[in-house]
């Protein structure tokens, strides 16, 4: 994971740069560091374990004047969060350094090789053959260099190099890692992520695997591996940096939180309309093609995988096509069956998961049709599959996930009935009434985030607890999971999601009195099923909140708690049920004391295996 940033132009780098760190802190943030040319041509390095503050107080102390600069914070994947771990990494000499975002898959053979030759190490990264692999290959060509070093890497990389052997310079590169480069007025930028540098330029260039970024006195040039210039268009940003910012809200995970109304609408908009056949403008798959499917695999990671298990019901149920759904670092090692008449549906926010891009090429390469469901346009996924389904949630900062969720749930819902239609599976006024339904679901979310006092209450009561349990059926069991993961995501709370009817093959034997257990009993042709698998648990002690459809107040004589959600169909209640879970682990963490919007060890993007 790890973000990073460069700069070249005419401000003092260090400040653009720890400012660019700050919106990539979601990418890692256990130390962080930067590399600046000064004004004498040497490169000063600063760096530190810890958060992004640490490194800002010894900049304060020891600030480095110089206009050409990288940055970096990261997530620890070769040796421990440390100082000496930190990047940018140099070469002994300390007159070429490199900030690296990816896992050089090869770099113990490649860290033998440099040591046999005399080259020493320092830290326990595999970053830091880079600098020393260009320091061998440097000739008094940097460029050539670094092209040189990229031949001999294995992995994934996104690299920013800075040398004083030509301190006028800064030379990047990608490959299976995210980078972008933005094009201000006589400056320019490198960083893994939009947000990064969007108060300084909307304009940029998104980059292909081993294109070369080469800065200098002439402006921005991007080379392919043969040396030849290489065209690009201009993207240009459309979206907001308030976008990025907390806007009020104690936390990023508060604020996206309270976006989903509008994320939802954002993502049904020209796509979902009243007496409308749905419009997929993105999608090129034709009706043929749809008729040929025999099996859909939905493959992902974390919450986009959660919202995959709800686009399996939503699918099969709607355009009965089997559905199978599976985490990608699973499926990818498990010799999948497909064939041309497999479409791979992938879900991603950032469209960089490593496991999920996999996932991706391995279905291109047995002609399965992919296509992606993404928030960030550009984005790997979003450019190596045949057809996009873009989430409109604006960019997710909490590395919890939230509004992401509730867009890609509605993404599953939109692909199942874009596929009923061209199946004729579902009538017309099947189809119109669940369009209807889930027009209506943004005014029923601004509903619950009104209410959510009950939820408060309960994290407030039960944040000591050592575990919580999440039940549900159906798709309540796949919402279930969401707020389970959610939880133990942001608070540290052991937490299980468990199908109830399986309760009792073996977890009940943990429910003991006092045991906290968050019970989903929203699908109304399980609910009486659900009640009975609530009464199992508090027999033996457990304390209940349960959340059901608004109407269903016999529950109350059941549980301790009841939370209502605004009545919609069954199919579409997740995106109203997971809103309250969102908010009870974002209470359980704020009573707990955590750091709600970067808990421990977590990344948002996880672009390593
Ligand atoms: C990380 C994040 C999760 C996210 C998962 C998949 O684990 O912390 O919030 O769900 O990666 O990420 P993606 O960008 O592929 O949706």
């Amino acid at each position: 994971m790890c973000g990073i940033v460069g700069y070249f132009g005419k401000e003092q780098a260090t400040s653009i740069l720890v400012e660019g760190l700050s919106k990539l802190e979601y990418r890692g943030y256990d130390s962080a560091g930067v590399a600046v040319l000064n004004d004498d041509g040497k490169i000063v390095v600063d760096k530190c374990k810890g958060r992004l503050a640490n490194l800002e107080n010894k900049l304060d102390e020891n600030p480095i004047h110089g206009f050409i600069g990288i940055g970096h914070t990261r997530w620890a994947t070769h040796g421990e969060p440390s100082d000496l771990n930190s990047h940018p990494h140099s070469n002994a000499k300390g007159t070429i350094s490199v900030v690296h975002n990816g896992i050089i898959e090869n770099y113990i053979k490649l860290r033998e090789w440099l040591m046999e030759k005399g080259y020493t190490f320092k830290s326990e990264t595999d970053t830091e053959v880079i600098p020393n692999l260009i320091d061998f290959y440097y000739n008094g060509d940097l460029l050539e260099a670094v092209m040189k070093t990229v031949e001999k890497l294995e992995g994934s990389y996104a690299l920013g190099v800075v040398s004083s052997e030509e301190p006028d310079k800064l030379i990047a590169v990608r490959k299976d890692s995210p980078l972008i480069v933005g094009v201000g007025k006589g400056e320019y930028f490198i960083a893994s992520d939009i947000p990064a540098i969007l108060n300084h330029t909307r304009e940029v260039y998104l980059l292909e695997d081993k294109e070369f970024v080469v800065m200098d006195k002439n402006g921005v040039t991007i080379l392919n591996s043969n040396k030849e210039k290489v065209e690009k268009e201009i993207y240009h940003v459309t979206w907001n940096a308030d976008a990025a910012e907390k806007g009020g809200y104690a936390h990023f995970m508060l604020k996206e939180i309270h976006e989903q109304p509008k994320a939802i609408k954002d993502t049904m908009t020209s796509r979902i309309m009243k007496n409308h056949s749905i419009k997929l403008d993105d999608i090129t798959i034709t009706k043929d093609q749809i008729n040929n499917i025999d099996k859909i695999y939905i493959v992902a990671c974390g919450t986009a995988y959660h919202a995959g298990v709800v686009g399996k019901y939503a699918i099969e149920r709607l355009a009965r096509i089997p559905v199978e759904v599976d985490v990608a670092s699973e499926f990818r090692y498990r010799d999948p069956i497909m064939n041309e008449r497999t479409l791979m549906i992938v879900v991603s926010q950032s469209g960089e998961t490593a496991d999920t891009l996999a996932v991706l090429r391995e279905a291109k390469k047995q002609n399965a049709r992919v296509i992606a469901v993404t928030n960030v346009v550009g984005s790997t996924v979003s450019r190596e599959a045949d057809d996009v389904l873009y989430t409109w949630a604006g960019p997710e900062i909490a590395v919890a996930s939230t509004k992401a969720y509730v867009t890609q749930l509605i993404a599953m819902y939109i692909i199942a009935l874009f596929f009923a239609e061209n199946k004729n599976t579902l009538s017309k006024e099947e189809l119109e009434a669940i369009k209807d339904e889930m027009l209506l679901l943004p005014e029923k979310a601004k509903e619950l985030l009104e209410n959510n006092d009950k939820v408060k209450t309960f994290a407030e009561d039960n944040y000591t607890n050592r575990d919580m349990f999440f039940l549900g059926r159906g798709l309540d069991y796949a919402v279930a999971m969401e707020g389970s993961l959610k939880l133990k995501e942001i608070s540290y709370i052991h937490s299980e999601a468990y199908p109830a009817g399986e309760l009792k093959h073996g977890p009940i034997a943990l429910i003991e009195k006092g045991t906290a257990v968050i019970a989903l009993a929203t699908q109304e042709n399980l609910f009486e099923k659900m009640v009975s698998n609530i009464k199992e648990v508090k027999t033996r002690g457990a304390k209940v909140m349960a959340f059901a459809m608004e109407g269903h107040k016999e529950i109350e004589k059941t549980v301790d708690s009841a939370i209502y959600i605004p009545r919609t169909i069954e199919l579409l209640a997740p995106v109203l049920s997971v809103i309250p879970l969102q908010l009870l682990s974002y209470y359980t963490s704020i009573a707990k004391g955590c750091d709600v919007d970067k808990p421990r060890n977590l990344a948002k993007s996880v672009t390593v295996e």
